[in-house]
């Protein structure tokens, strides 16, 4: 059961480090051991225990974007990016959100294709061998992973294709709760002998196929055109319609899209370069490079949803790092299938973030506020003297420490 809840929590950004750790350890009910990653990040050895040729660690800032609400449900969500503006445009969007009744959002069953490159005489001969022979097929890379056997997934069924002088086989693998390339990869290694054996064949690849169409994850939103003014509204609209008219600003579209969904994918230690990799594919299945969300005005609101082939795990994989065990407690997501839900939420969230300030203010203005208080602190200032000085740098448009020290010294506070 999960238990209630509430992630609206207001001026999280004014908070200090410690308060902001603390809000979080109440909302997900963490004890100190389970946050001590995020002081001590991980070891050294553990660092050359995942890759080669280790000489040092790179470390990028976890922030928490709040007041996520989807499917009824509160959620604080971790996001790992070197992009300042992202976490608080997802927060505050996920605030508007909130306004129409948060997020909905569902997902299909985790299911991943391996694909089988198979050269042989004669391909038609070949795959009749194969589908005849689909029972032994799905039986030998059932054998190969018993867990997930008896968690009720595994190899269900296959197809074939011919491609030009070659005949693909597609196993499609139910991974449960992990990204499944582990499990898919082996299983596809596992059938290779025998279809060479039956097809008396040649079998060059067999591996996962990253483009996770029968994985996806939907996210709907309701913005009342109240809260936003239906201007705004329809230069949203505006905006979406270039998106869906123009692969030069589509595909910026679903940059920003993705900057969200990037961003929970570090934090939750899943493969970035495999869920890129198959949303822009995903983008482009029907032939021309589209937006990855759709907006309309129904009503009362603006409508915004996003369709998204998500290929994560919750198990396995870069999960185990300390920080993505965290990330996950906090997230408290039961099932992949639910990570991939809530991830969906956050790449609408921030592409609807993108697009109010795009259509606006443009996103310069957040940008610079962010560095000229970067710039108020590394000068010295403090508390209420950080926001006093940033705005006072960008109205002489001139971001830069030496002004704001002498503004510092003339600030009363
Ligand atoms: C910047 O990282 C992302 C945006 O360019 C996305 C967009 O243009 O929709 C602001």
């Amino acid at each position: 059961m999960h238990t209630k809840r509430d992630s609206r929590i207001s001026g999280f950004y004014k908070l200090s480090i410690e308060e902001r750790i603390q809000k979080v350890k109440e909302f997900a009910s963490l004890d100190d051991k389970d946050i001590a990653p995020l002081r001590r990040g991980i070891s050294i050895e553990d660092a050359d225990r995942m890759v080669e040729n280790v000489i040092g660690k790179f470390e990028m800032p976890f922030g928490i974007a709040v007041n996520f609400r989807i499917n009824d449900r509160d959620y604080l969500v971790p996001m790992v990016t070197e992009e300042s503006s992202v976490i608080a445009a997802a927060s505050n969007a996920a605030k508007i959100a909130r306004e129409g009744n948060g997020f909905r959002t569902s997902s299909t069953e985790p299911i991943m294709i391996g694909q089988v490159q198979i050269i042989a005489k004669d391909l038609r001969e070949a795959e009749e061998i194969i589908l005849k022979n689909k029972g032994r097929i799905l039986d030998i890379a059932n054998k190969q992973d018993p867990i997930l056997i008896k968690l009720g997934g595994g190899a269900k069924r296959i197809e074939t294709r011919i491609i030009k002088d070659m005949l693909i086989l597609h196993i499609f693998v139910d991974v449960r709760d992990a990204m499944g390339a582990n499990a898919v990869n082996t299983m596809c290694e596992a059938v290779g002998e025998y279809i060479e054996k039956i097809t008396n064949g040649d079998v060059n690849l067999r591996i996962i196929s990253n483009f996770a169409t029968e994985r996806i994850a939907k996210a709907e939103v309701k913005i009342p055109l109240n809260i936003i003014g239906k201007k705004t509204a329809d230069r949203i609209i505006l905006a979406y319609k270039f998106a869906n008219n123009d692969i030069y600003r589509a595909v910026t579209h679903n940059k920003g899209i993705m900057n969200g969904i990037t961003a929970v994918a570090i934090a939750t230690g899943n493969d970035t370069r495999a869920i890129e990799a198959g949303a822009h594919a995903y983008a482009a299945r029907n032939g021309v490079y589209k937006p990855l969300t759709e907006w309309k005005k129904n009503g009362k609101y603006l409508t915004g949803r996003i369709e998204i082939p998500l290929a994560v795990g919750i198990v396995g994989g870069g999960t185990i790092h300390p920080l993505a065990k965290l990330s996950l407690k906090i997230l408290d997501v039961k099932t992949a299938g639910e990570l991939s839900e809530v991830m969906a939420a956050v790449g609408l969230a921030q592409n609807f973030a993108a697009l109010r300030a795009l259509v606006s203010e443009g996103i310069q203005r957040g940008h610079m506020k962010l560095h000229a208080k970067n710039i108020a602190m590394i000068a010295g200032a403090k508390g209420k003297q950080i926001d006093i000085i940033a705005e006072q740098l960008i109205k002489e448009n001139n971001i830069n420490v030496n002004r704001a020290r002498e503004l510092l010294v003339n600030l009363k506070i």
